[in-house]
């Protein structure tokens, strides 16, 4: 009996390529080209399920497109601004993504982004790098401690308050903005903000952590910086289009914020060139979940949401 078609629109792990394989007639994509919606519909002809990445744009267009044998669309990521849920619903094609898989390497990514921004990590690797490191000397390179400041999280969701768990063993005070205040249980402490203006006004270091929308693009707009404390740190692990690049990029260059650590970018990877003349912007290239653990975890619980589909039952990780 011929197996189900599954279209893996990118290359992945060879732990989840293998599980593909093992299940199913796996489509892969061995060069890791991205697909043109037009090459990605060619591509899904006959295919029973697809299994994406934030690189494929599911929009309402191509979900119109897609050939009537799809039932389920999978993405590898926690985000998922890149696929047209209504669309996908009026067309009975579930759409399912894998929370919780990432949370832990992406609250770290945070902490490294906000250690590099503080302790100018950047400066500090050019400096050893280029042989431009004369000896110690008491005034150095110097940075910012955490203790005793405040750390505010937009967006208080798993990775949020894995952000927190962390943060508070730096001595930072957790403060945070969220659509609904967390139990006491899970806030542990934390100090609920009902609007961003509040947040921002206590934030030595600003971490985001929502999802992005069309509600929160460009929600660091030059009006959110300005109400940030002076000498303030900005530490973005969610998504680049909630940051207006422009306005970031003026608050580094005349100081009013002391640093910032990115690892996503509006554009990705063609991000703003601006940002790679700032010695204050620690960056890098979207690594949050970049762990040999959590992309095998990924790509499981992308295949998980296949496997129940394909079989009748419901996707355990439906959007
Ligand atoms: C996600 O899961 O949304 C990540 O950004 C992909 O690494």
């Amino acid at each position: 009996m011929a197996r189900p078609v599954v279209l893996v629109t990118r290359k992945l792990p060879p732990a989840v390529e293998a599980r593909a394989t093992r299940d199913y007639d796996a489509r892969l994509n061995p060069d890791d080209r991205i697909y043109t919606a037009d090459a990605l519909l060619a591509a899904a002809a006959g295919a029973d399920a697809m299994l994406i990445c934030t690189s494929e744009k599911i929009t309402a267009d191509l979900v119109g497109r897609l050939p009537a044998s799809i039932k389920v669309i999978s993405t590898f990521s926690v985000g998922y601004e890149h696929i047209d849920i209504a669309a996908c619903r009026a067309r009975d094609i579930v759409a399912a993504n894998t929370p919780g898989a990432m949370t832990e390497a992406t609250a770290n990514i945070a902490m490294l982004l906000m250690l590099g921004a503080a302790r100018r990590g950047y400066e500090a690797q050019q400096m050893v790098r280029r042989g431009e490191w004369k000896g110690w000397t008491s005034t150095m390179l110097l940075g910012v401690d955490f203790s005793g400041k405040r750390l505010g999280i937009f967006g208080m969701g798993r990775i949020g308050q894995a952000v927190a768990q962390r943060a508070r063993g730096f001595g930072l005070t957790i403060h945070y903005h969220n659509r609904r205040r967390l139990p006491a249980g899970e806030e542990q402490g934390a100090i609920f903000h009902d609007n961003l203006d509040s947040l921002l006004a206590v934030s030595d270091i600003l971490s985001i952590n929502a999802p992005s929308s069309p509600e929160t693009r460009h929600i660091l707009n030059a009006a959110a910086i300005a109400r940030l404390p002076d000498g303030a740190i900005v530490v973005n692990t969610a998504r680049g289009d909630m940051v207006e690049d422009a306005a970031l990029i003026a608050a580094l260059t005349c100081g009013k914020l002391r640093a910032a650590g990115l690892d996503v970018f509006a554009g990705e990877p063609n991000l703003d060139p601006a940002y790679l003349a700032l010695p204050n912007a620690y960056l890098l290239p979207h690594l949050g979940s970049a762990t040999i653990e959590t992309r095998d975890r990924m790509g499981f619980m992308a295949l998980d949401n296949i496997d129940a589909v394909l079989a009748g039952r419901p996707a355990p990780h439906p959007l």
